[in-house]
């Protein structure tokens, strides 16, 4: 019996296989953490490693057949045999050579590595990833003003980037806005695309193949002018794609389409999808409040702050706002990445419901750290010193990898509103580690206090989210601008209201 028992494990096998492979199916929202993206990193070099491989089996083939042929002087004129010999061989080709070849033909040994690229396809993004990061990239180049051009060649803030795009993604940028009805950035993205298309047309069976045809681009062309309301000008250019492309059905439709929108004078949807980003100016430049406030070693807090002080900089006294510099060692920063790197989820936020939610304006994965760490319970003592606060009752860390243009839209870190019972125990003060440098964006910003910081690794953020009166203090609203270049790492402890009743310091003394 050990056949059947060897073929019921392999069977269990193939089930646990094809299990373990539905279960991987999950969103993986790669866009919104640069961390996580390193891993497609790797899933590309497998395919383009199998696309290798598959020019070898190919090439394999294409070397026997051109064998074949040159070992039967194809190239030559049709000589009918004169010999027995000859005769023999025509026989015998044509018996047993033909049958090799209907095989050969038949054969594709690439079936396996077709079967190789299936198999990644759990891991790869999605359409999502992509709408992910075409915001992104708009909305950078809205917060930093880049021009269309500049961002084609790969100049990100007067910097030669080798990040210089090619039409097919020029076309998936432009589609993308044109889908959130972004339809200027859209057409500039267009135009890119169309003008490079038209100068490599050595690439275009290569761009048709990978599902970018030239003709698409025109028929994006004319959906964005009629939405925009340029029908007559959509109309001109319709009519001389369809010239081009006669046998192109979807042309002949998008004319009917335009032509009925003409007819019923249909109004064009200029509606925006989503609200612009504000408060630009505090990403590109250092803001600081006018009135210059004064660095100095904090000793005061503690015990333990009167032997190590701390370097701190007052950024603002009302609502108060601190930058401690150098707060956190290099080795407890890659510490606390490495614990937190591993499963990061899409962060959500709460809403007015106190409903936590997937929020389009925080492009950003977190995870929780509790303080069982030996390095997590070395900065809650930190915190403690830095703010005097107890954090018992307090939430556990949270660390954040940003993505692509990873940003956090203005927000309060206090949580009460109208809705909230009496008792309710809010977030009187945030404390924000920066686990990372990003060498371009990434700032944290408060638009009201009209201050800004850039992350550098090892500094910390602090400020007070409440008034006395327990009220939440409005001018603590603050985003986090998009991220350029580099991997944006942060972690934020909120600390809770409860434990600090008598250790709050009267800032009116100050
Ligand atoms: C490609 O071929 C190489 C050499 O034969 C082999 O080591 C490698 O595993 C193949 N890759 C894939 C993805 O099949
Ligand atoms: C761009 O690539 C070239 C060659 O690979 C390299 O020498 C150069 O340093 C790169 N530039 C940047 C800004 O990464
Ligand atoms: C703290 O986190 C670790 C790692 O996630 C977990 O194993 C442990 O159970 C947690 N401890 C507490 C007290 O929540
Ligand atoms: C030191 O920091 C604590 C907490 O941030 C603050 O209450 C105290 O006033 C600071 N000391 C000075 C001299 O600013």
């Amino acid at each position: 019996m050990p056949k059947a028992s060897s073929l019921i494990s392999l069977l269990c096998v193939l089930v646990l296989a094809t299990s373990h492979a539905k279960a991987n199916i999950v969103e993986n929202n790669y866009a919104i953490s640069i961390y996580d993206m390193g891993k497609l990193i790797s899933h590309e070099h497998y395919l383009l490693n199998i696309l290798e491989n598959f020019t070898d089996l190919l090439q394999n083939k294409v070397d026997t057949i051109e064998n074949y042929l040159e070992m039967m002087n194809y190239e030559e004129d049709e000589k009918p045999p004169n010999n027995a010999a000859e005769y023999f061989r025509l026989i015998r080709r044509l018996h047993l050579d033909y049958l090799n070849w209907v095989w050969y033909l038949e054969q594709q040994p690439w079936e396996v590595l077709v079967a190789h690229i299936i198999a990644i396809a759990p891991h790869m993004p999605s359409a999502k990833d992509i709408q992910e990061a075409t915001r992104a990239i708009h909305l950078i180049q809205i917060v930093y003003s880049l021009p269309t051009d500049k961002m084609v060649e790969g100049i990100l803030m007067d910097v030669q980037y080798n990040a210089s795009l090619n039409p097919m993604e020029c076309y998936t940028i432009a589609n993308e806005l044109f889908k959130d009805r972004e339809y200027a950035a859209a057409m500039e993205w267009l135009s890119s695309g169309v003008d490079m298309y038209n100068a490599e047309t050595d690439k275009e069976e290569l761009y048709t193949q990978l599902g970018v045809p030239l003709s698409n681009f025109y028929e994006l062309f004319v959906k964005i002018q009629d939405a925009q309301g340029g029908r007559g000008y959509a109309m001109t250019e319709l009519k001389t794609a369809m010239k081009t492309w006669p046998e192109q059905v979807s042309f002949r439709r998008a004319h009917s389409r335009l032509k009925m929108n003409i007819r019923i004078d249909k109004e064009p949807n200029t509606e925006k999808a989503r609200p612009e980003f504000v408060y630009a100016h505090c990403c590109t430049h250092e803001c600081r409040p006018t009135s210059k406030l004064f660095c100095l070693y904090n000793s005061t807090t503690s015990s333990f702050l009167r032997l190590a002080p701390l370097k701190m900089e007052l950024l603002s006294l009302d609502p108060y706002v601190v930058l401690y510099h150098d707060v956190v060692s290099e080795e407890d920063v890659e510490r606390i990445k490495i614990l937190a790197q591993e499963d990061l989820t899409r962060a959500t936020t709460v809403h007015e419901d106190q409903v936590l939610r997937e929020d389009p304006y925080r492009t950003t994965k977190a995870k929780w750290l509790n303080d069982t760490d030996e390095v997590t319970q070395r900065v809650s003592r930190l915190i403690q010193d830095m703010t005097n606060f107890d954090l018992s009752g307090s939430d556990m860390f949270q660390v954040m990898n940003y993505g692509i243009g990873g940003y956090y839209g203005n927000h309060y870190d206090f949580l009460r509103n109208a809705k909230s019972p009496k008792n309710f125990v809010d977030r009187i003060a945030t404390t924000m580690f920066y686990l990372s440098d990003v060498p371009l964006g990434g700032a944290t910003v408060f638009p009201v206090l009209k201050l800004s910081v850039f992350p550098k690794k090892g500094s910390a953020l602090m400020w007070y989210n409440l008034h006395h009166s327990g009220e939440g203090d409005k001018r603590t609203f603050h985003s986090a601008c998009p991220t350029i270049v580099g991997s944006r790492w942060v972690m934020t402890r909120w600390i809770r209201e409860i434990q600090q009743l008598f250790r709050r310091p009267c800032l009116t003394q100050i």
